[in-house]
């Protein structure tokens, strides 16, 4: 790691998440945006013609929109095709909230249950739990480091660091000495240390050989897209000024940084990646802003921790360690999971169209007024 990697900044805990309203999530909440939206029932026991009720809790609505976008109705989808009662919760980053939503599940007899975390601590707690009623849990797209999961689904999160290091390095070929400032994730949250990692691969020889010059470097407590956005306008305003380049690790922290880069007269100018392919991060890259994203297939992920889920569930437990023939290994414990690990893809101005496509967005909700002649230039409709 760098000398100018900082982390975590002083001020952990100034603006609590949950406070957060991120550019365009609750937009995109709020207004259908979920193509993919089945009808389940939330809560309650499981309707006759059901095989059980499979529990899900997702970790945060603000630190990206992708958790109700994208992962809630796909994996809601997911289930009720496999013919389980889906109970998808949020703990809105409330670590609390998180543990009662387990405690509930757990209690009422869910089949399996399917968690990301808000940090690994309380979803190790629960894991324990859950072992000890004899339900079945599986690690979804973050992993509980130092836990007990059964399985694991997630996207080769190294890869995804790496392809937005590729992207700013092309970006910024031929300036040399251009100046980076990073802004990554939660420094606790294992996702956002091998999003770093990734990233890390690419840049640091940069660095060393003086092609990019890093300004700074710095992880942001809870994913916390707001506080990335000041942090941002800190260390710009402390660097004169001064930046050719942005990695910002989600298209949360994307839409902050641009916002600040907007003030200062130079969005469009400085590159800034992203991740999620969010509404809000793809209208940022068809505005010019933003230079790219990281799309992971989402209803990919969901359909595998569904069908390990309904796997588990009828107690097909040599199916399900079939099915996950992939392995990771728990950096804090050295445990090996077995795991199913997608791939990730970077999105830019010239593939938006392949989200529009998936049925992720539409066309519709993504070309508005103002970027609407790009959509017809790029042939989105
Ligand atoms: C996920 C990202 C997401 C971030 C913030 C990570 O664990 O992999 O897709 O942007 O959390 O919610």
């Amino acid at each position: 790691m760098s000398n100018a990697t900082m982390r975590p900044i002083g001020r952990v805990g100034v603006l609590r998440a949950a406070a957060v309203v991120a550019t365009g999530v609750l937009a995109l909440a709020g207004c259908g945006a979920n193509a993919a939206s089945g009808d389940t029932a939330q809560t309650g026991d499981a309707p006759a013609n059901s095989k059980g009720t499979i529990g899900v809790i997702l970790p945060e609505t603000a630190t990206s929109a992708r958790w109700e976008a994208f992962d809630k109705p796909f994996l809601e989808q997911a289930l009720t095709s496999a013919g389980y009662t889906a109970n998808v919760q949020n703990a809105q980053g409330d670590v609390q909230k998180f543990s009662t939503l387990a405690d509930g599940m757990i209690a009422s007899g869910v089949k399996a249950l399917i968690i990301a975390s808000p940090n690994a601590q309380v979803g190790t707690t629960v894991e324990q739990k859950a072992q000890q009623a004899g339900i079945p849990t599986i690690d979804y797209d973050r992993l509980n480091t130092g836990g007990s999961a059964d399985y694991y689904v997630t996207f080769d999160n190294v890869q995804v660091g790496v392809l937005q290091g590729n992207a700013l390095a092309a970006a910024l070929k031929d300036k040399p000495g251009a100046q980076v400032i990073q802004i990554e994730g939660a420094p606790d949250e294992n996702n956002a240390n091998l999003f770093h990692s990734g990233q890390m691969k690419v840049l640091d020889p940069l660095y060393k050989s003086g092609q990019l010059t890093l300004v700074r470097d710095q992880f942001i407590p809870d994913w916390n897209n707001q506080l990335g956005g000041t942090t941002f306008e800190q260390i710009l305003t402390s660097n004169g000024g001064r930046v050719d380049g942005v990695v910002a690790a989600n298209d949360g922290m994307a839409g902050a940084v641009i916002t600040v880069l907007q003030k200062n007269g130079l969005n469009g100018k400085v590159p800034v990646t992203g991740q999620d392919a969010t509404l809000a991060g793809l209208q940022s890259i068809l505005r010019g802003d933003q230079t790219m994203t990281v799309f992971k297939a989402v209803k990919l992920q969901a359909e595998a921790a569904a069908k390990l889920a309904s796997l588990v569930a009828s107690g097909d437990k040599a199916g399900a360690d079939a099915y996950a023939g992939q392995r990771s290994t728990d950096p804090k414990s050295g445990r090996v999971i077995k795991s199913v690990l997608l791939d990730p893809e970077t999105v830019d101005i010239n593939s938006v169209n392949k989200v529009v496509d998936q049925g992720y967005v539409t066309a519709a909700q993504l070309c508005t007024a103002d970027v609407a002649a790009t959509c017809q230039r790029l042939g989105i409709s």
